[in-house]
């Protein structure tokens, strides 16, 4: 099916069961522990050994020698795997750099071997009997050096092909220094870790030349099809599985060396191996959020009107890598008559960096917002009105080209009414509780709707049983229980006559998680199959489905009525389908949109930040479920509260690795740190985007956060830090 013009009204809009609040339909497995996560299908995998990796002790540079001998004569140790015996391997497509190293070797922990063992222990203990000597190189591993030389980058997702690197409207550099009111500054975000609570781990088992990888990932096809080009066998001999995923956040997204060293250590053992990456492996083995270095200048005149915005990035990634896009947001958020953006990429010797939850616009809106903030005090204007005052309802780059739906200013007014906004003083460091300074701060929300294709099969039983596939992923998200109550709206049956399959590539292919796109996208995919299965039901029945009702397990036709189960013959009743997108997207800009509202206190001896409430109102289309968005966004906000006040990879940059690469260095938030958290979801349903009319609303939470954070830190003590994270001693 393809989604070309508006939706019209349709079977979702009836929301008996779609926009309720339902509870996650998998919970009780996952309460009970029953829920097998990547190293636990212990039910498929019989005698399966076990594989530690060996990571890279130099950042850049060459092995010089390897010696296994001691390894491969170690107890219990079935064989080793490295780049020296493991065959030719390919590059998936999504991988900067070789997911197995050797002899060059690209970054610190990468890859460089595999111990197989018959138990987790024999195999760890062997993989420190490999002596490794190296012959190390000078890397780049110091962002602000490197970004020195470093040329413009374009924008990787740019639809356009010959878009020039710099984004260019009206002419800024006059218009700036023409300005009355104007703010010039550098923000900076340090590189941060996914920290999710499941490592990546994988159990790989081959059959003849087909192999199967039960595994933690949010791409099921990009992982297959990465998997078999590295490995260099044909697709279809890959099948990868992965049903229930603890947490992502991005680091999922792509394949990693779990999966191909389970796979090689397999091969090579001829039995089917398990690996799980330790926690240190995480932030150097794997793929971070890069830091930037973001310059803003923003020129008004004195009724607050931006009249000239730039916003120029830069970041740093291995070779083939992309930039951090953190200028995404800005090209779209305020209205302003000349404008520039841009990025810088240098080319650097650190781990890989990658997308982590709203890649590009969380981390430019860290830095985009404080500016605003400070603008709105050059200005002596509350800060909420500032950004009513710049609100645009077409894109400001392309005026022809409105958005789909923008809620912005309620989104910002509705907010500060229920945060209480008028109580705060405008004057910083003005407020004491105690030996504690307390501030408000603001920001907008903001991230782009992405749309990406969608396939699902629906079943429909003779016991009146609909049954679900599609190698749809859910990371903890709640894509389970949005998928089964999109199904029993559309088939009209109680959601508990729904069975949902996901994570499998024997499914058809779906949109997966990542860019807050799975929930409207995947619902969709399984809107159109269970429209072809409409038809089909209806066809048997003998009646024309477009003026059919499906309801409490009923078709029902003027005065005709049958039962569902009674259009299945022998067996059951199939149906496939994937949307599309095509057309729409274009002459709209689709966005979403929010506020947050921030309190915080600030201990005025010891520097210590508290936050005392959060509150965030977004508007991205319809809610499908309040229960599971509210969840998304609470911990969106909560990780944006980690960025604001703690998360740091701390970067050695003498050898080129990530220091704190476990959870006792790498602090993020604990419930402590979060006593009041709120989530307002205003009314709406975007007729441009799907026929769910819902948008993404897991990346909006956390765009903005950080810095609404920031602007209530300043707004207690007075002291503008704009080098995240805020860490006690920066404004002491
Ligand atoms: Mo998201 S960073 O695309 O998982």
């Amino acid at each position: 099916m393809k989604f070309d013009k508006p939706a019209e009204a349709n079977p979702i809009d009836r929301m008996q069961v779609v926009g309720r609040a339902h509870p996650r339909i998998e919970g009780p497995l996952k309460t009970t522990g029953t829920a097998p996560y990547a190293y636990e299908h212990h039910d498929v995998v019989t005698n399966p050994a076990y594989g530690a990796i060996v990571g890279s002790a130099i950042g850049k540079g060459r092995i010089a020698s390897m010696t296994l001998a001691e390894a491969e004569r170690a107890p219990g140790v079935l064989a080793v795997v490295t780049a020296e015996n493991a065959g030719k391997l390919g590059k998936g497509k999504f991988n900067t750099a070789k997911l197995l190293g050797g002899p060059d070797i690209d970054h610190y922990h990468q890859a460089i071997a595999v111990v197989v063992a018959e138990t987790f222990e024999q195999a760890t203990a062997a993989a420190a009997l490999i002596r490794v000597e190296y012959a190390p190189a000078d890397g780049r591993f110091d962002l602000e050096e490197a970004l020195k030389t470093a040329p413009l980058a374009k924008d990787p997702n740019s639809p356009e092909k010959d878009a020039p690197p710099e984004s260019r409207t009206g002419d800024f550099e006059q218009a700036f220094a023409q300005a009355p009111v104007k703010l010039d500054e550098l923000y900076t975000t340090p590189d941060q870790s996914h920290s999710m609570m499941e490592p990546h781990a994988s159990i790989a088992a081959w059959n003849g030349d087909k192999l199967t990888v039960w595994t933690s990932n949010q791409m099921i096809d990009w992982g297959r099809t990465d998997l078999a080009t590295t490995l260099g066998v044909p697709k279809e001999n890959v099948r990868f599985v992965s049903p229930y995923i603890g947490g992502g956040f991005g680091c999922k997204l792509f394949l990693r060396s779990d999966a191909v060293m389970a796979a090689l250590g397999a091969k090579a053992a001829g039995r089917p191996v398990r690996v799980a990456l330790p926690r240190p492996f995480i932030p150097n083995n794997t793929t971070h959020r890069p830091a930037t270095r973001q310059r803003i200048r923003i020129g008004a005149g004195a009724d607050g009107r931006i009249i000239a915005i730039a916003h120029e990035s830069g970041s740093g990634d291995l070779p083939d890598g992309q930039p951090e896009t953190a200028t995404n947001q800005t090209r779209l958020l305020y209205a302003g008559p000349n404008r520039l953006t841009s990025m810088r990429l240098a080319v650097m010797d650190l781990p890989e960096g990658n997308a982590m939850r709203a890649p590009g616009e969380a981390p430019g809106m860290m830095a985009l917002e404080i500016a605003m903030d400070e603008l709105a005090e050059r200005l002596s204007l509350d800060p909420v009105e500032l950004r009513v005052r710049n609100d645009t309802q077409v894109d400001p780059e392309k005026p022809d080209r409105p958005f789909s739906r923008r809620n912005l200013v309620r989104c910002l007014r509705e907010g500060a009414e229920r945060f209480g906004w008028t109580r705060r003083s405008a004057t910083p460091g003005a407020v004491r509780d105690g030996h504690w300074l307390v501030g408000m701060g603001t920001a907008a929300a903001f991230r782009n709707n992405l749309l990406v294709p969608s396939g699902a099969r629906v079943k429909l039983g003779r016991d009146g049983l609909v049954i679900v596939e599609t190698d749809m992923t859910d990371i903890g998200t709640g894509s389970y229980t949005i998928i089964a109550q999109t199904a029993a709206e559309m088939m009209g049956v109680d959601i508990g006559r729904v069975v949902v399959r996901l994570g499998d590539s024997a499914f058809p292919v779906s949109s997966g998680s990542g860019g807050q796109f799975g929930a409207n996208c995947s619902t969709s995919g399984v809107y159109a199959a269970c429209v072809k299965l409409r038809e089909a039901v209806a066809l048997r029945l003998g009646i024309n489905s477009a003026e059919a009702t499906f309801s409490d397990g009923q078709v029902m036709s003027g005065n005709r009525s049958a039962k569902l189960a009674d259009a299945v013959g022998e067996g059951e009743l199939v149906a496939e389908d994937k949307m599309e997108w095509g057309g729409l997207d274009k002459s709209y800009q689709q966005s979403t949109f929010g506020a947050h509202f921030v309190e915080a206190a600030v201990d005025s001896f010891t520097g210590e930040v508290r936050i005392r409430r959060m509150l965030a109102v977004c508007a991205a289309g319809r809610i499908l479920n309040p229960t599971t968005a509210r969840s998304q966004v609470i911990g969106a906000m909560t990780m944006g509260a980690g960025a604001a006040l703690m998360e740091e990879l701390a970067v050695d940059k003498r050898r080129g690795f990530f220091v704190n690469h476990d959870l006792a260095g790498y602090e993020v938030p604990v419930h402590a740190d979060i006593p009041h958290q709120e989530v307002i979801f205003l009314e709406e349903a975007d007729d441009k985007v799907s026929p769910m009319k819902a948008k993404g609303v897991a990346e909006l939470g956390i765009c903005g956060v950080a810095a609404a954070v920031a602007n209530a830190v300043y707004n207690a003590t007075g002291v503008r830090v704009r080098n995240y994270p805020i860490t006690l001693d920066k404004h002491l």
